[in-house]
């Protein structure tokens, strides 16, 4: 827990100083929206939903990313036309009907971020900036790497699709089985496949780039040309076409330097200028990423435990819980975390109880201090004397001690 909540605090603050606004949407969509905007040849549509009925028959599934649904609220709550730009992101479970594995869940977590209604490189910029921003704070720059590339426009796709397949084609026989599905069904999934032979093949398979035309290009001039600008080191990877339909243009991963597992991508996204076209024919440019908490969290250096706040407990002989939960109560107005132990005991036992918790002090009331309305304060985590005072005073000398 120390790491998800160094990396949970970490996240709101980068989104604040990036502007964004949190949205939180449903666990729970309708397949459809999926299936019109993922792709119903991609995997995570094809195999990967965990689908749901409900008692009229209406077809839905456990949400398996953020940004279908993100776009789908923000264009119900009618944000795109009313706020010019949306700067939007999110965290929270998805789902996915995966093998398991290490690195890979079907319940995992990740956040996003989706800015809405900028065409401009600036958007995909600011995106990578801030994830490079993250990764400095979480101590995990140097473990992770960038690749880009550009899908170009729906036109320049489909060229650069029909040469692929007539690539690909020449090759048919050789094929494994699910990439002959895939020559069919969707071309550039082929850039993606694991399979031994098409590997072979895309060594002298098309590249994109022919096809691409002026915009597009400078589209990803401008966004590299930025990154080197920022000190931010990328790599361009003709093959990187991402596991979902609705990219065009700039799209990216980052993957755990020295791997080059899909699995070990932290991060990805790009650009999704089409999708809106798609889901309910409005025209607004969007640019996304989400990022893997857990693929994250296990990159990150250890949390040291924060060990924090009172224990606050009386001797058995003197054990009173109304005065123990009114003093607990007290301490707590004063700002002060606590944990009241509400059963009589002996002190020895009492500080071994406090050591075992997560609290820094011991705050003891026996039968002296009881009689002389004190507290006795016991450090749990230094080598710092042991404390008898009024309570006015053990709260000032308390509070000197966490300033410390
Ligand atoms: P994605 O690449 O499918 O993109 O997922 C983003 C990240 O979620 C991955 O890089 C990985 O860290 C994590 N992830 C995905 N599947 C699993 C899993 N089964 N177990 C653990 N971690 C996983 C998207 O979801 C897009 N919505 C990103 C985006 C936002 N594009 C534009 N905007």
């Amino acid at each position: 827990m120390p790491k998800w909540h160094k990396l949970e605090d970490e996240i709101r603050q980068v989104f604040r100083l990036y502007g964004f606004a949190e949205l939180r949407t449903p666990l729970v969509e309708r397949i459809d929206l999926f299936v019109r905007s993922i792709g119903a040849s991609t995997d995570i549509v094809a195999k990967e939903l965990f689908k749901i009925e409900d008692a009229r028959g209406a077809r839905l599934c456990l949400r398996p990313e953020g940004t279908v649904p993100v776009v789908r609220a923000a264009a119900a709550a009618d944000m795109l036309r009313a706020r010019g730009v949306s700067r939007l992101w999110y965290d929270g479970p998805m789902f996915r009907h995966e093998r398991p594995q290490q690195g890979r869940l079907r319940q995992f977590h990740q956040f996003g971020a989706e800015m809405l209604g900028d065409p401009s490189p600036t958007a995909d910029i600011e995106l990578l900036l801030l994830c490079k921003r993250l990764w400095e704070k979480l101590a995990i720059d140097d473990k992770v790497v960038l690749e880009i590339n550009n899908l170009g426009t729906a036109d320049e796709r489909a060229k650069y699709r029909q040469q692929l397949a007539d690539y690909f084609a020449a090759h048919r026989a050789g094929l494994a089985a699910t990439d002959r599905r895939r020559l069919v069904e969707n071309p550039l999934r082929l850039l993606d496949s694991k399979e031994p032979r098409a590997q072979e093949l895309l060594a002298a398979a098309p590249v994109i780039n022919s096809c691409l035309g002026a915009g597009s290009r400078a589209h990803l001039d401008a966004v590299t040309a930025a990154l080197e600008e920022c000190g931010q080191s990328y790599s361009l990877n003709p093959w990187l076409v991402r596991g979902l339909d609705y990219y065009d243009l700039c799209v990216f991963e980052w993957t755990q330097r020295g791997s080059t597992k899909r699995m070990n991508a932290i991060a990805g996204g790009g650009r999704y200028d089409g999708l809106l076209e798609q889901l309910n024919g409005q025209d607004c440019p969007g640019v996304g990423l989400a990022a893997g908490k857990e693929r994250i969290i296990a990159l990150m250096p250890e949390e040291a435990s924060r060990e924090d706040g009172l224990f606050v407990g009386m001797a058995a002989e003197v054990f009173d819980q109304s005065y123990l939960v009114s003093l607990c109560e007290k301490l707590r107005a004063e700002g002060f975390a606590v944990i009241c132990h509400a059963k009589p005991c002996k002190i020895p036992t009492l500080l071994k109880q406090a050591s075992a918790s997560i609290a820094r002090y011991a705050v003891i009331v026996g039968p002296r201090e009881l009689s002389e309305q004190s507290l006795t304060v016991k450090p749990l985590r230094e080598t710092v004397d042991q404390f008898t005072l009024s309570f006015a005073e053990s709260v000032e000398r308390l509070r000197q001690a966490q300033a410390d």
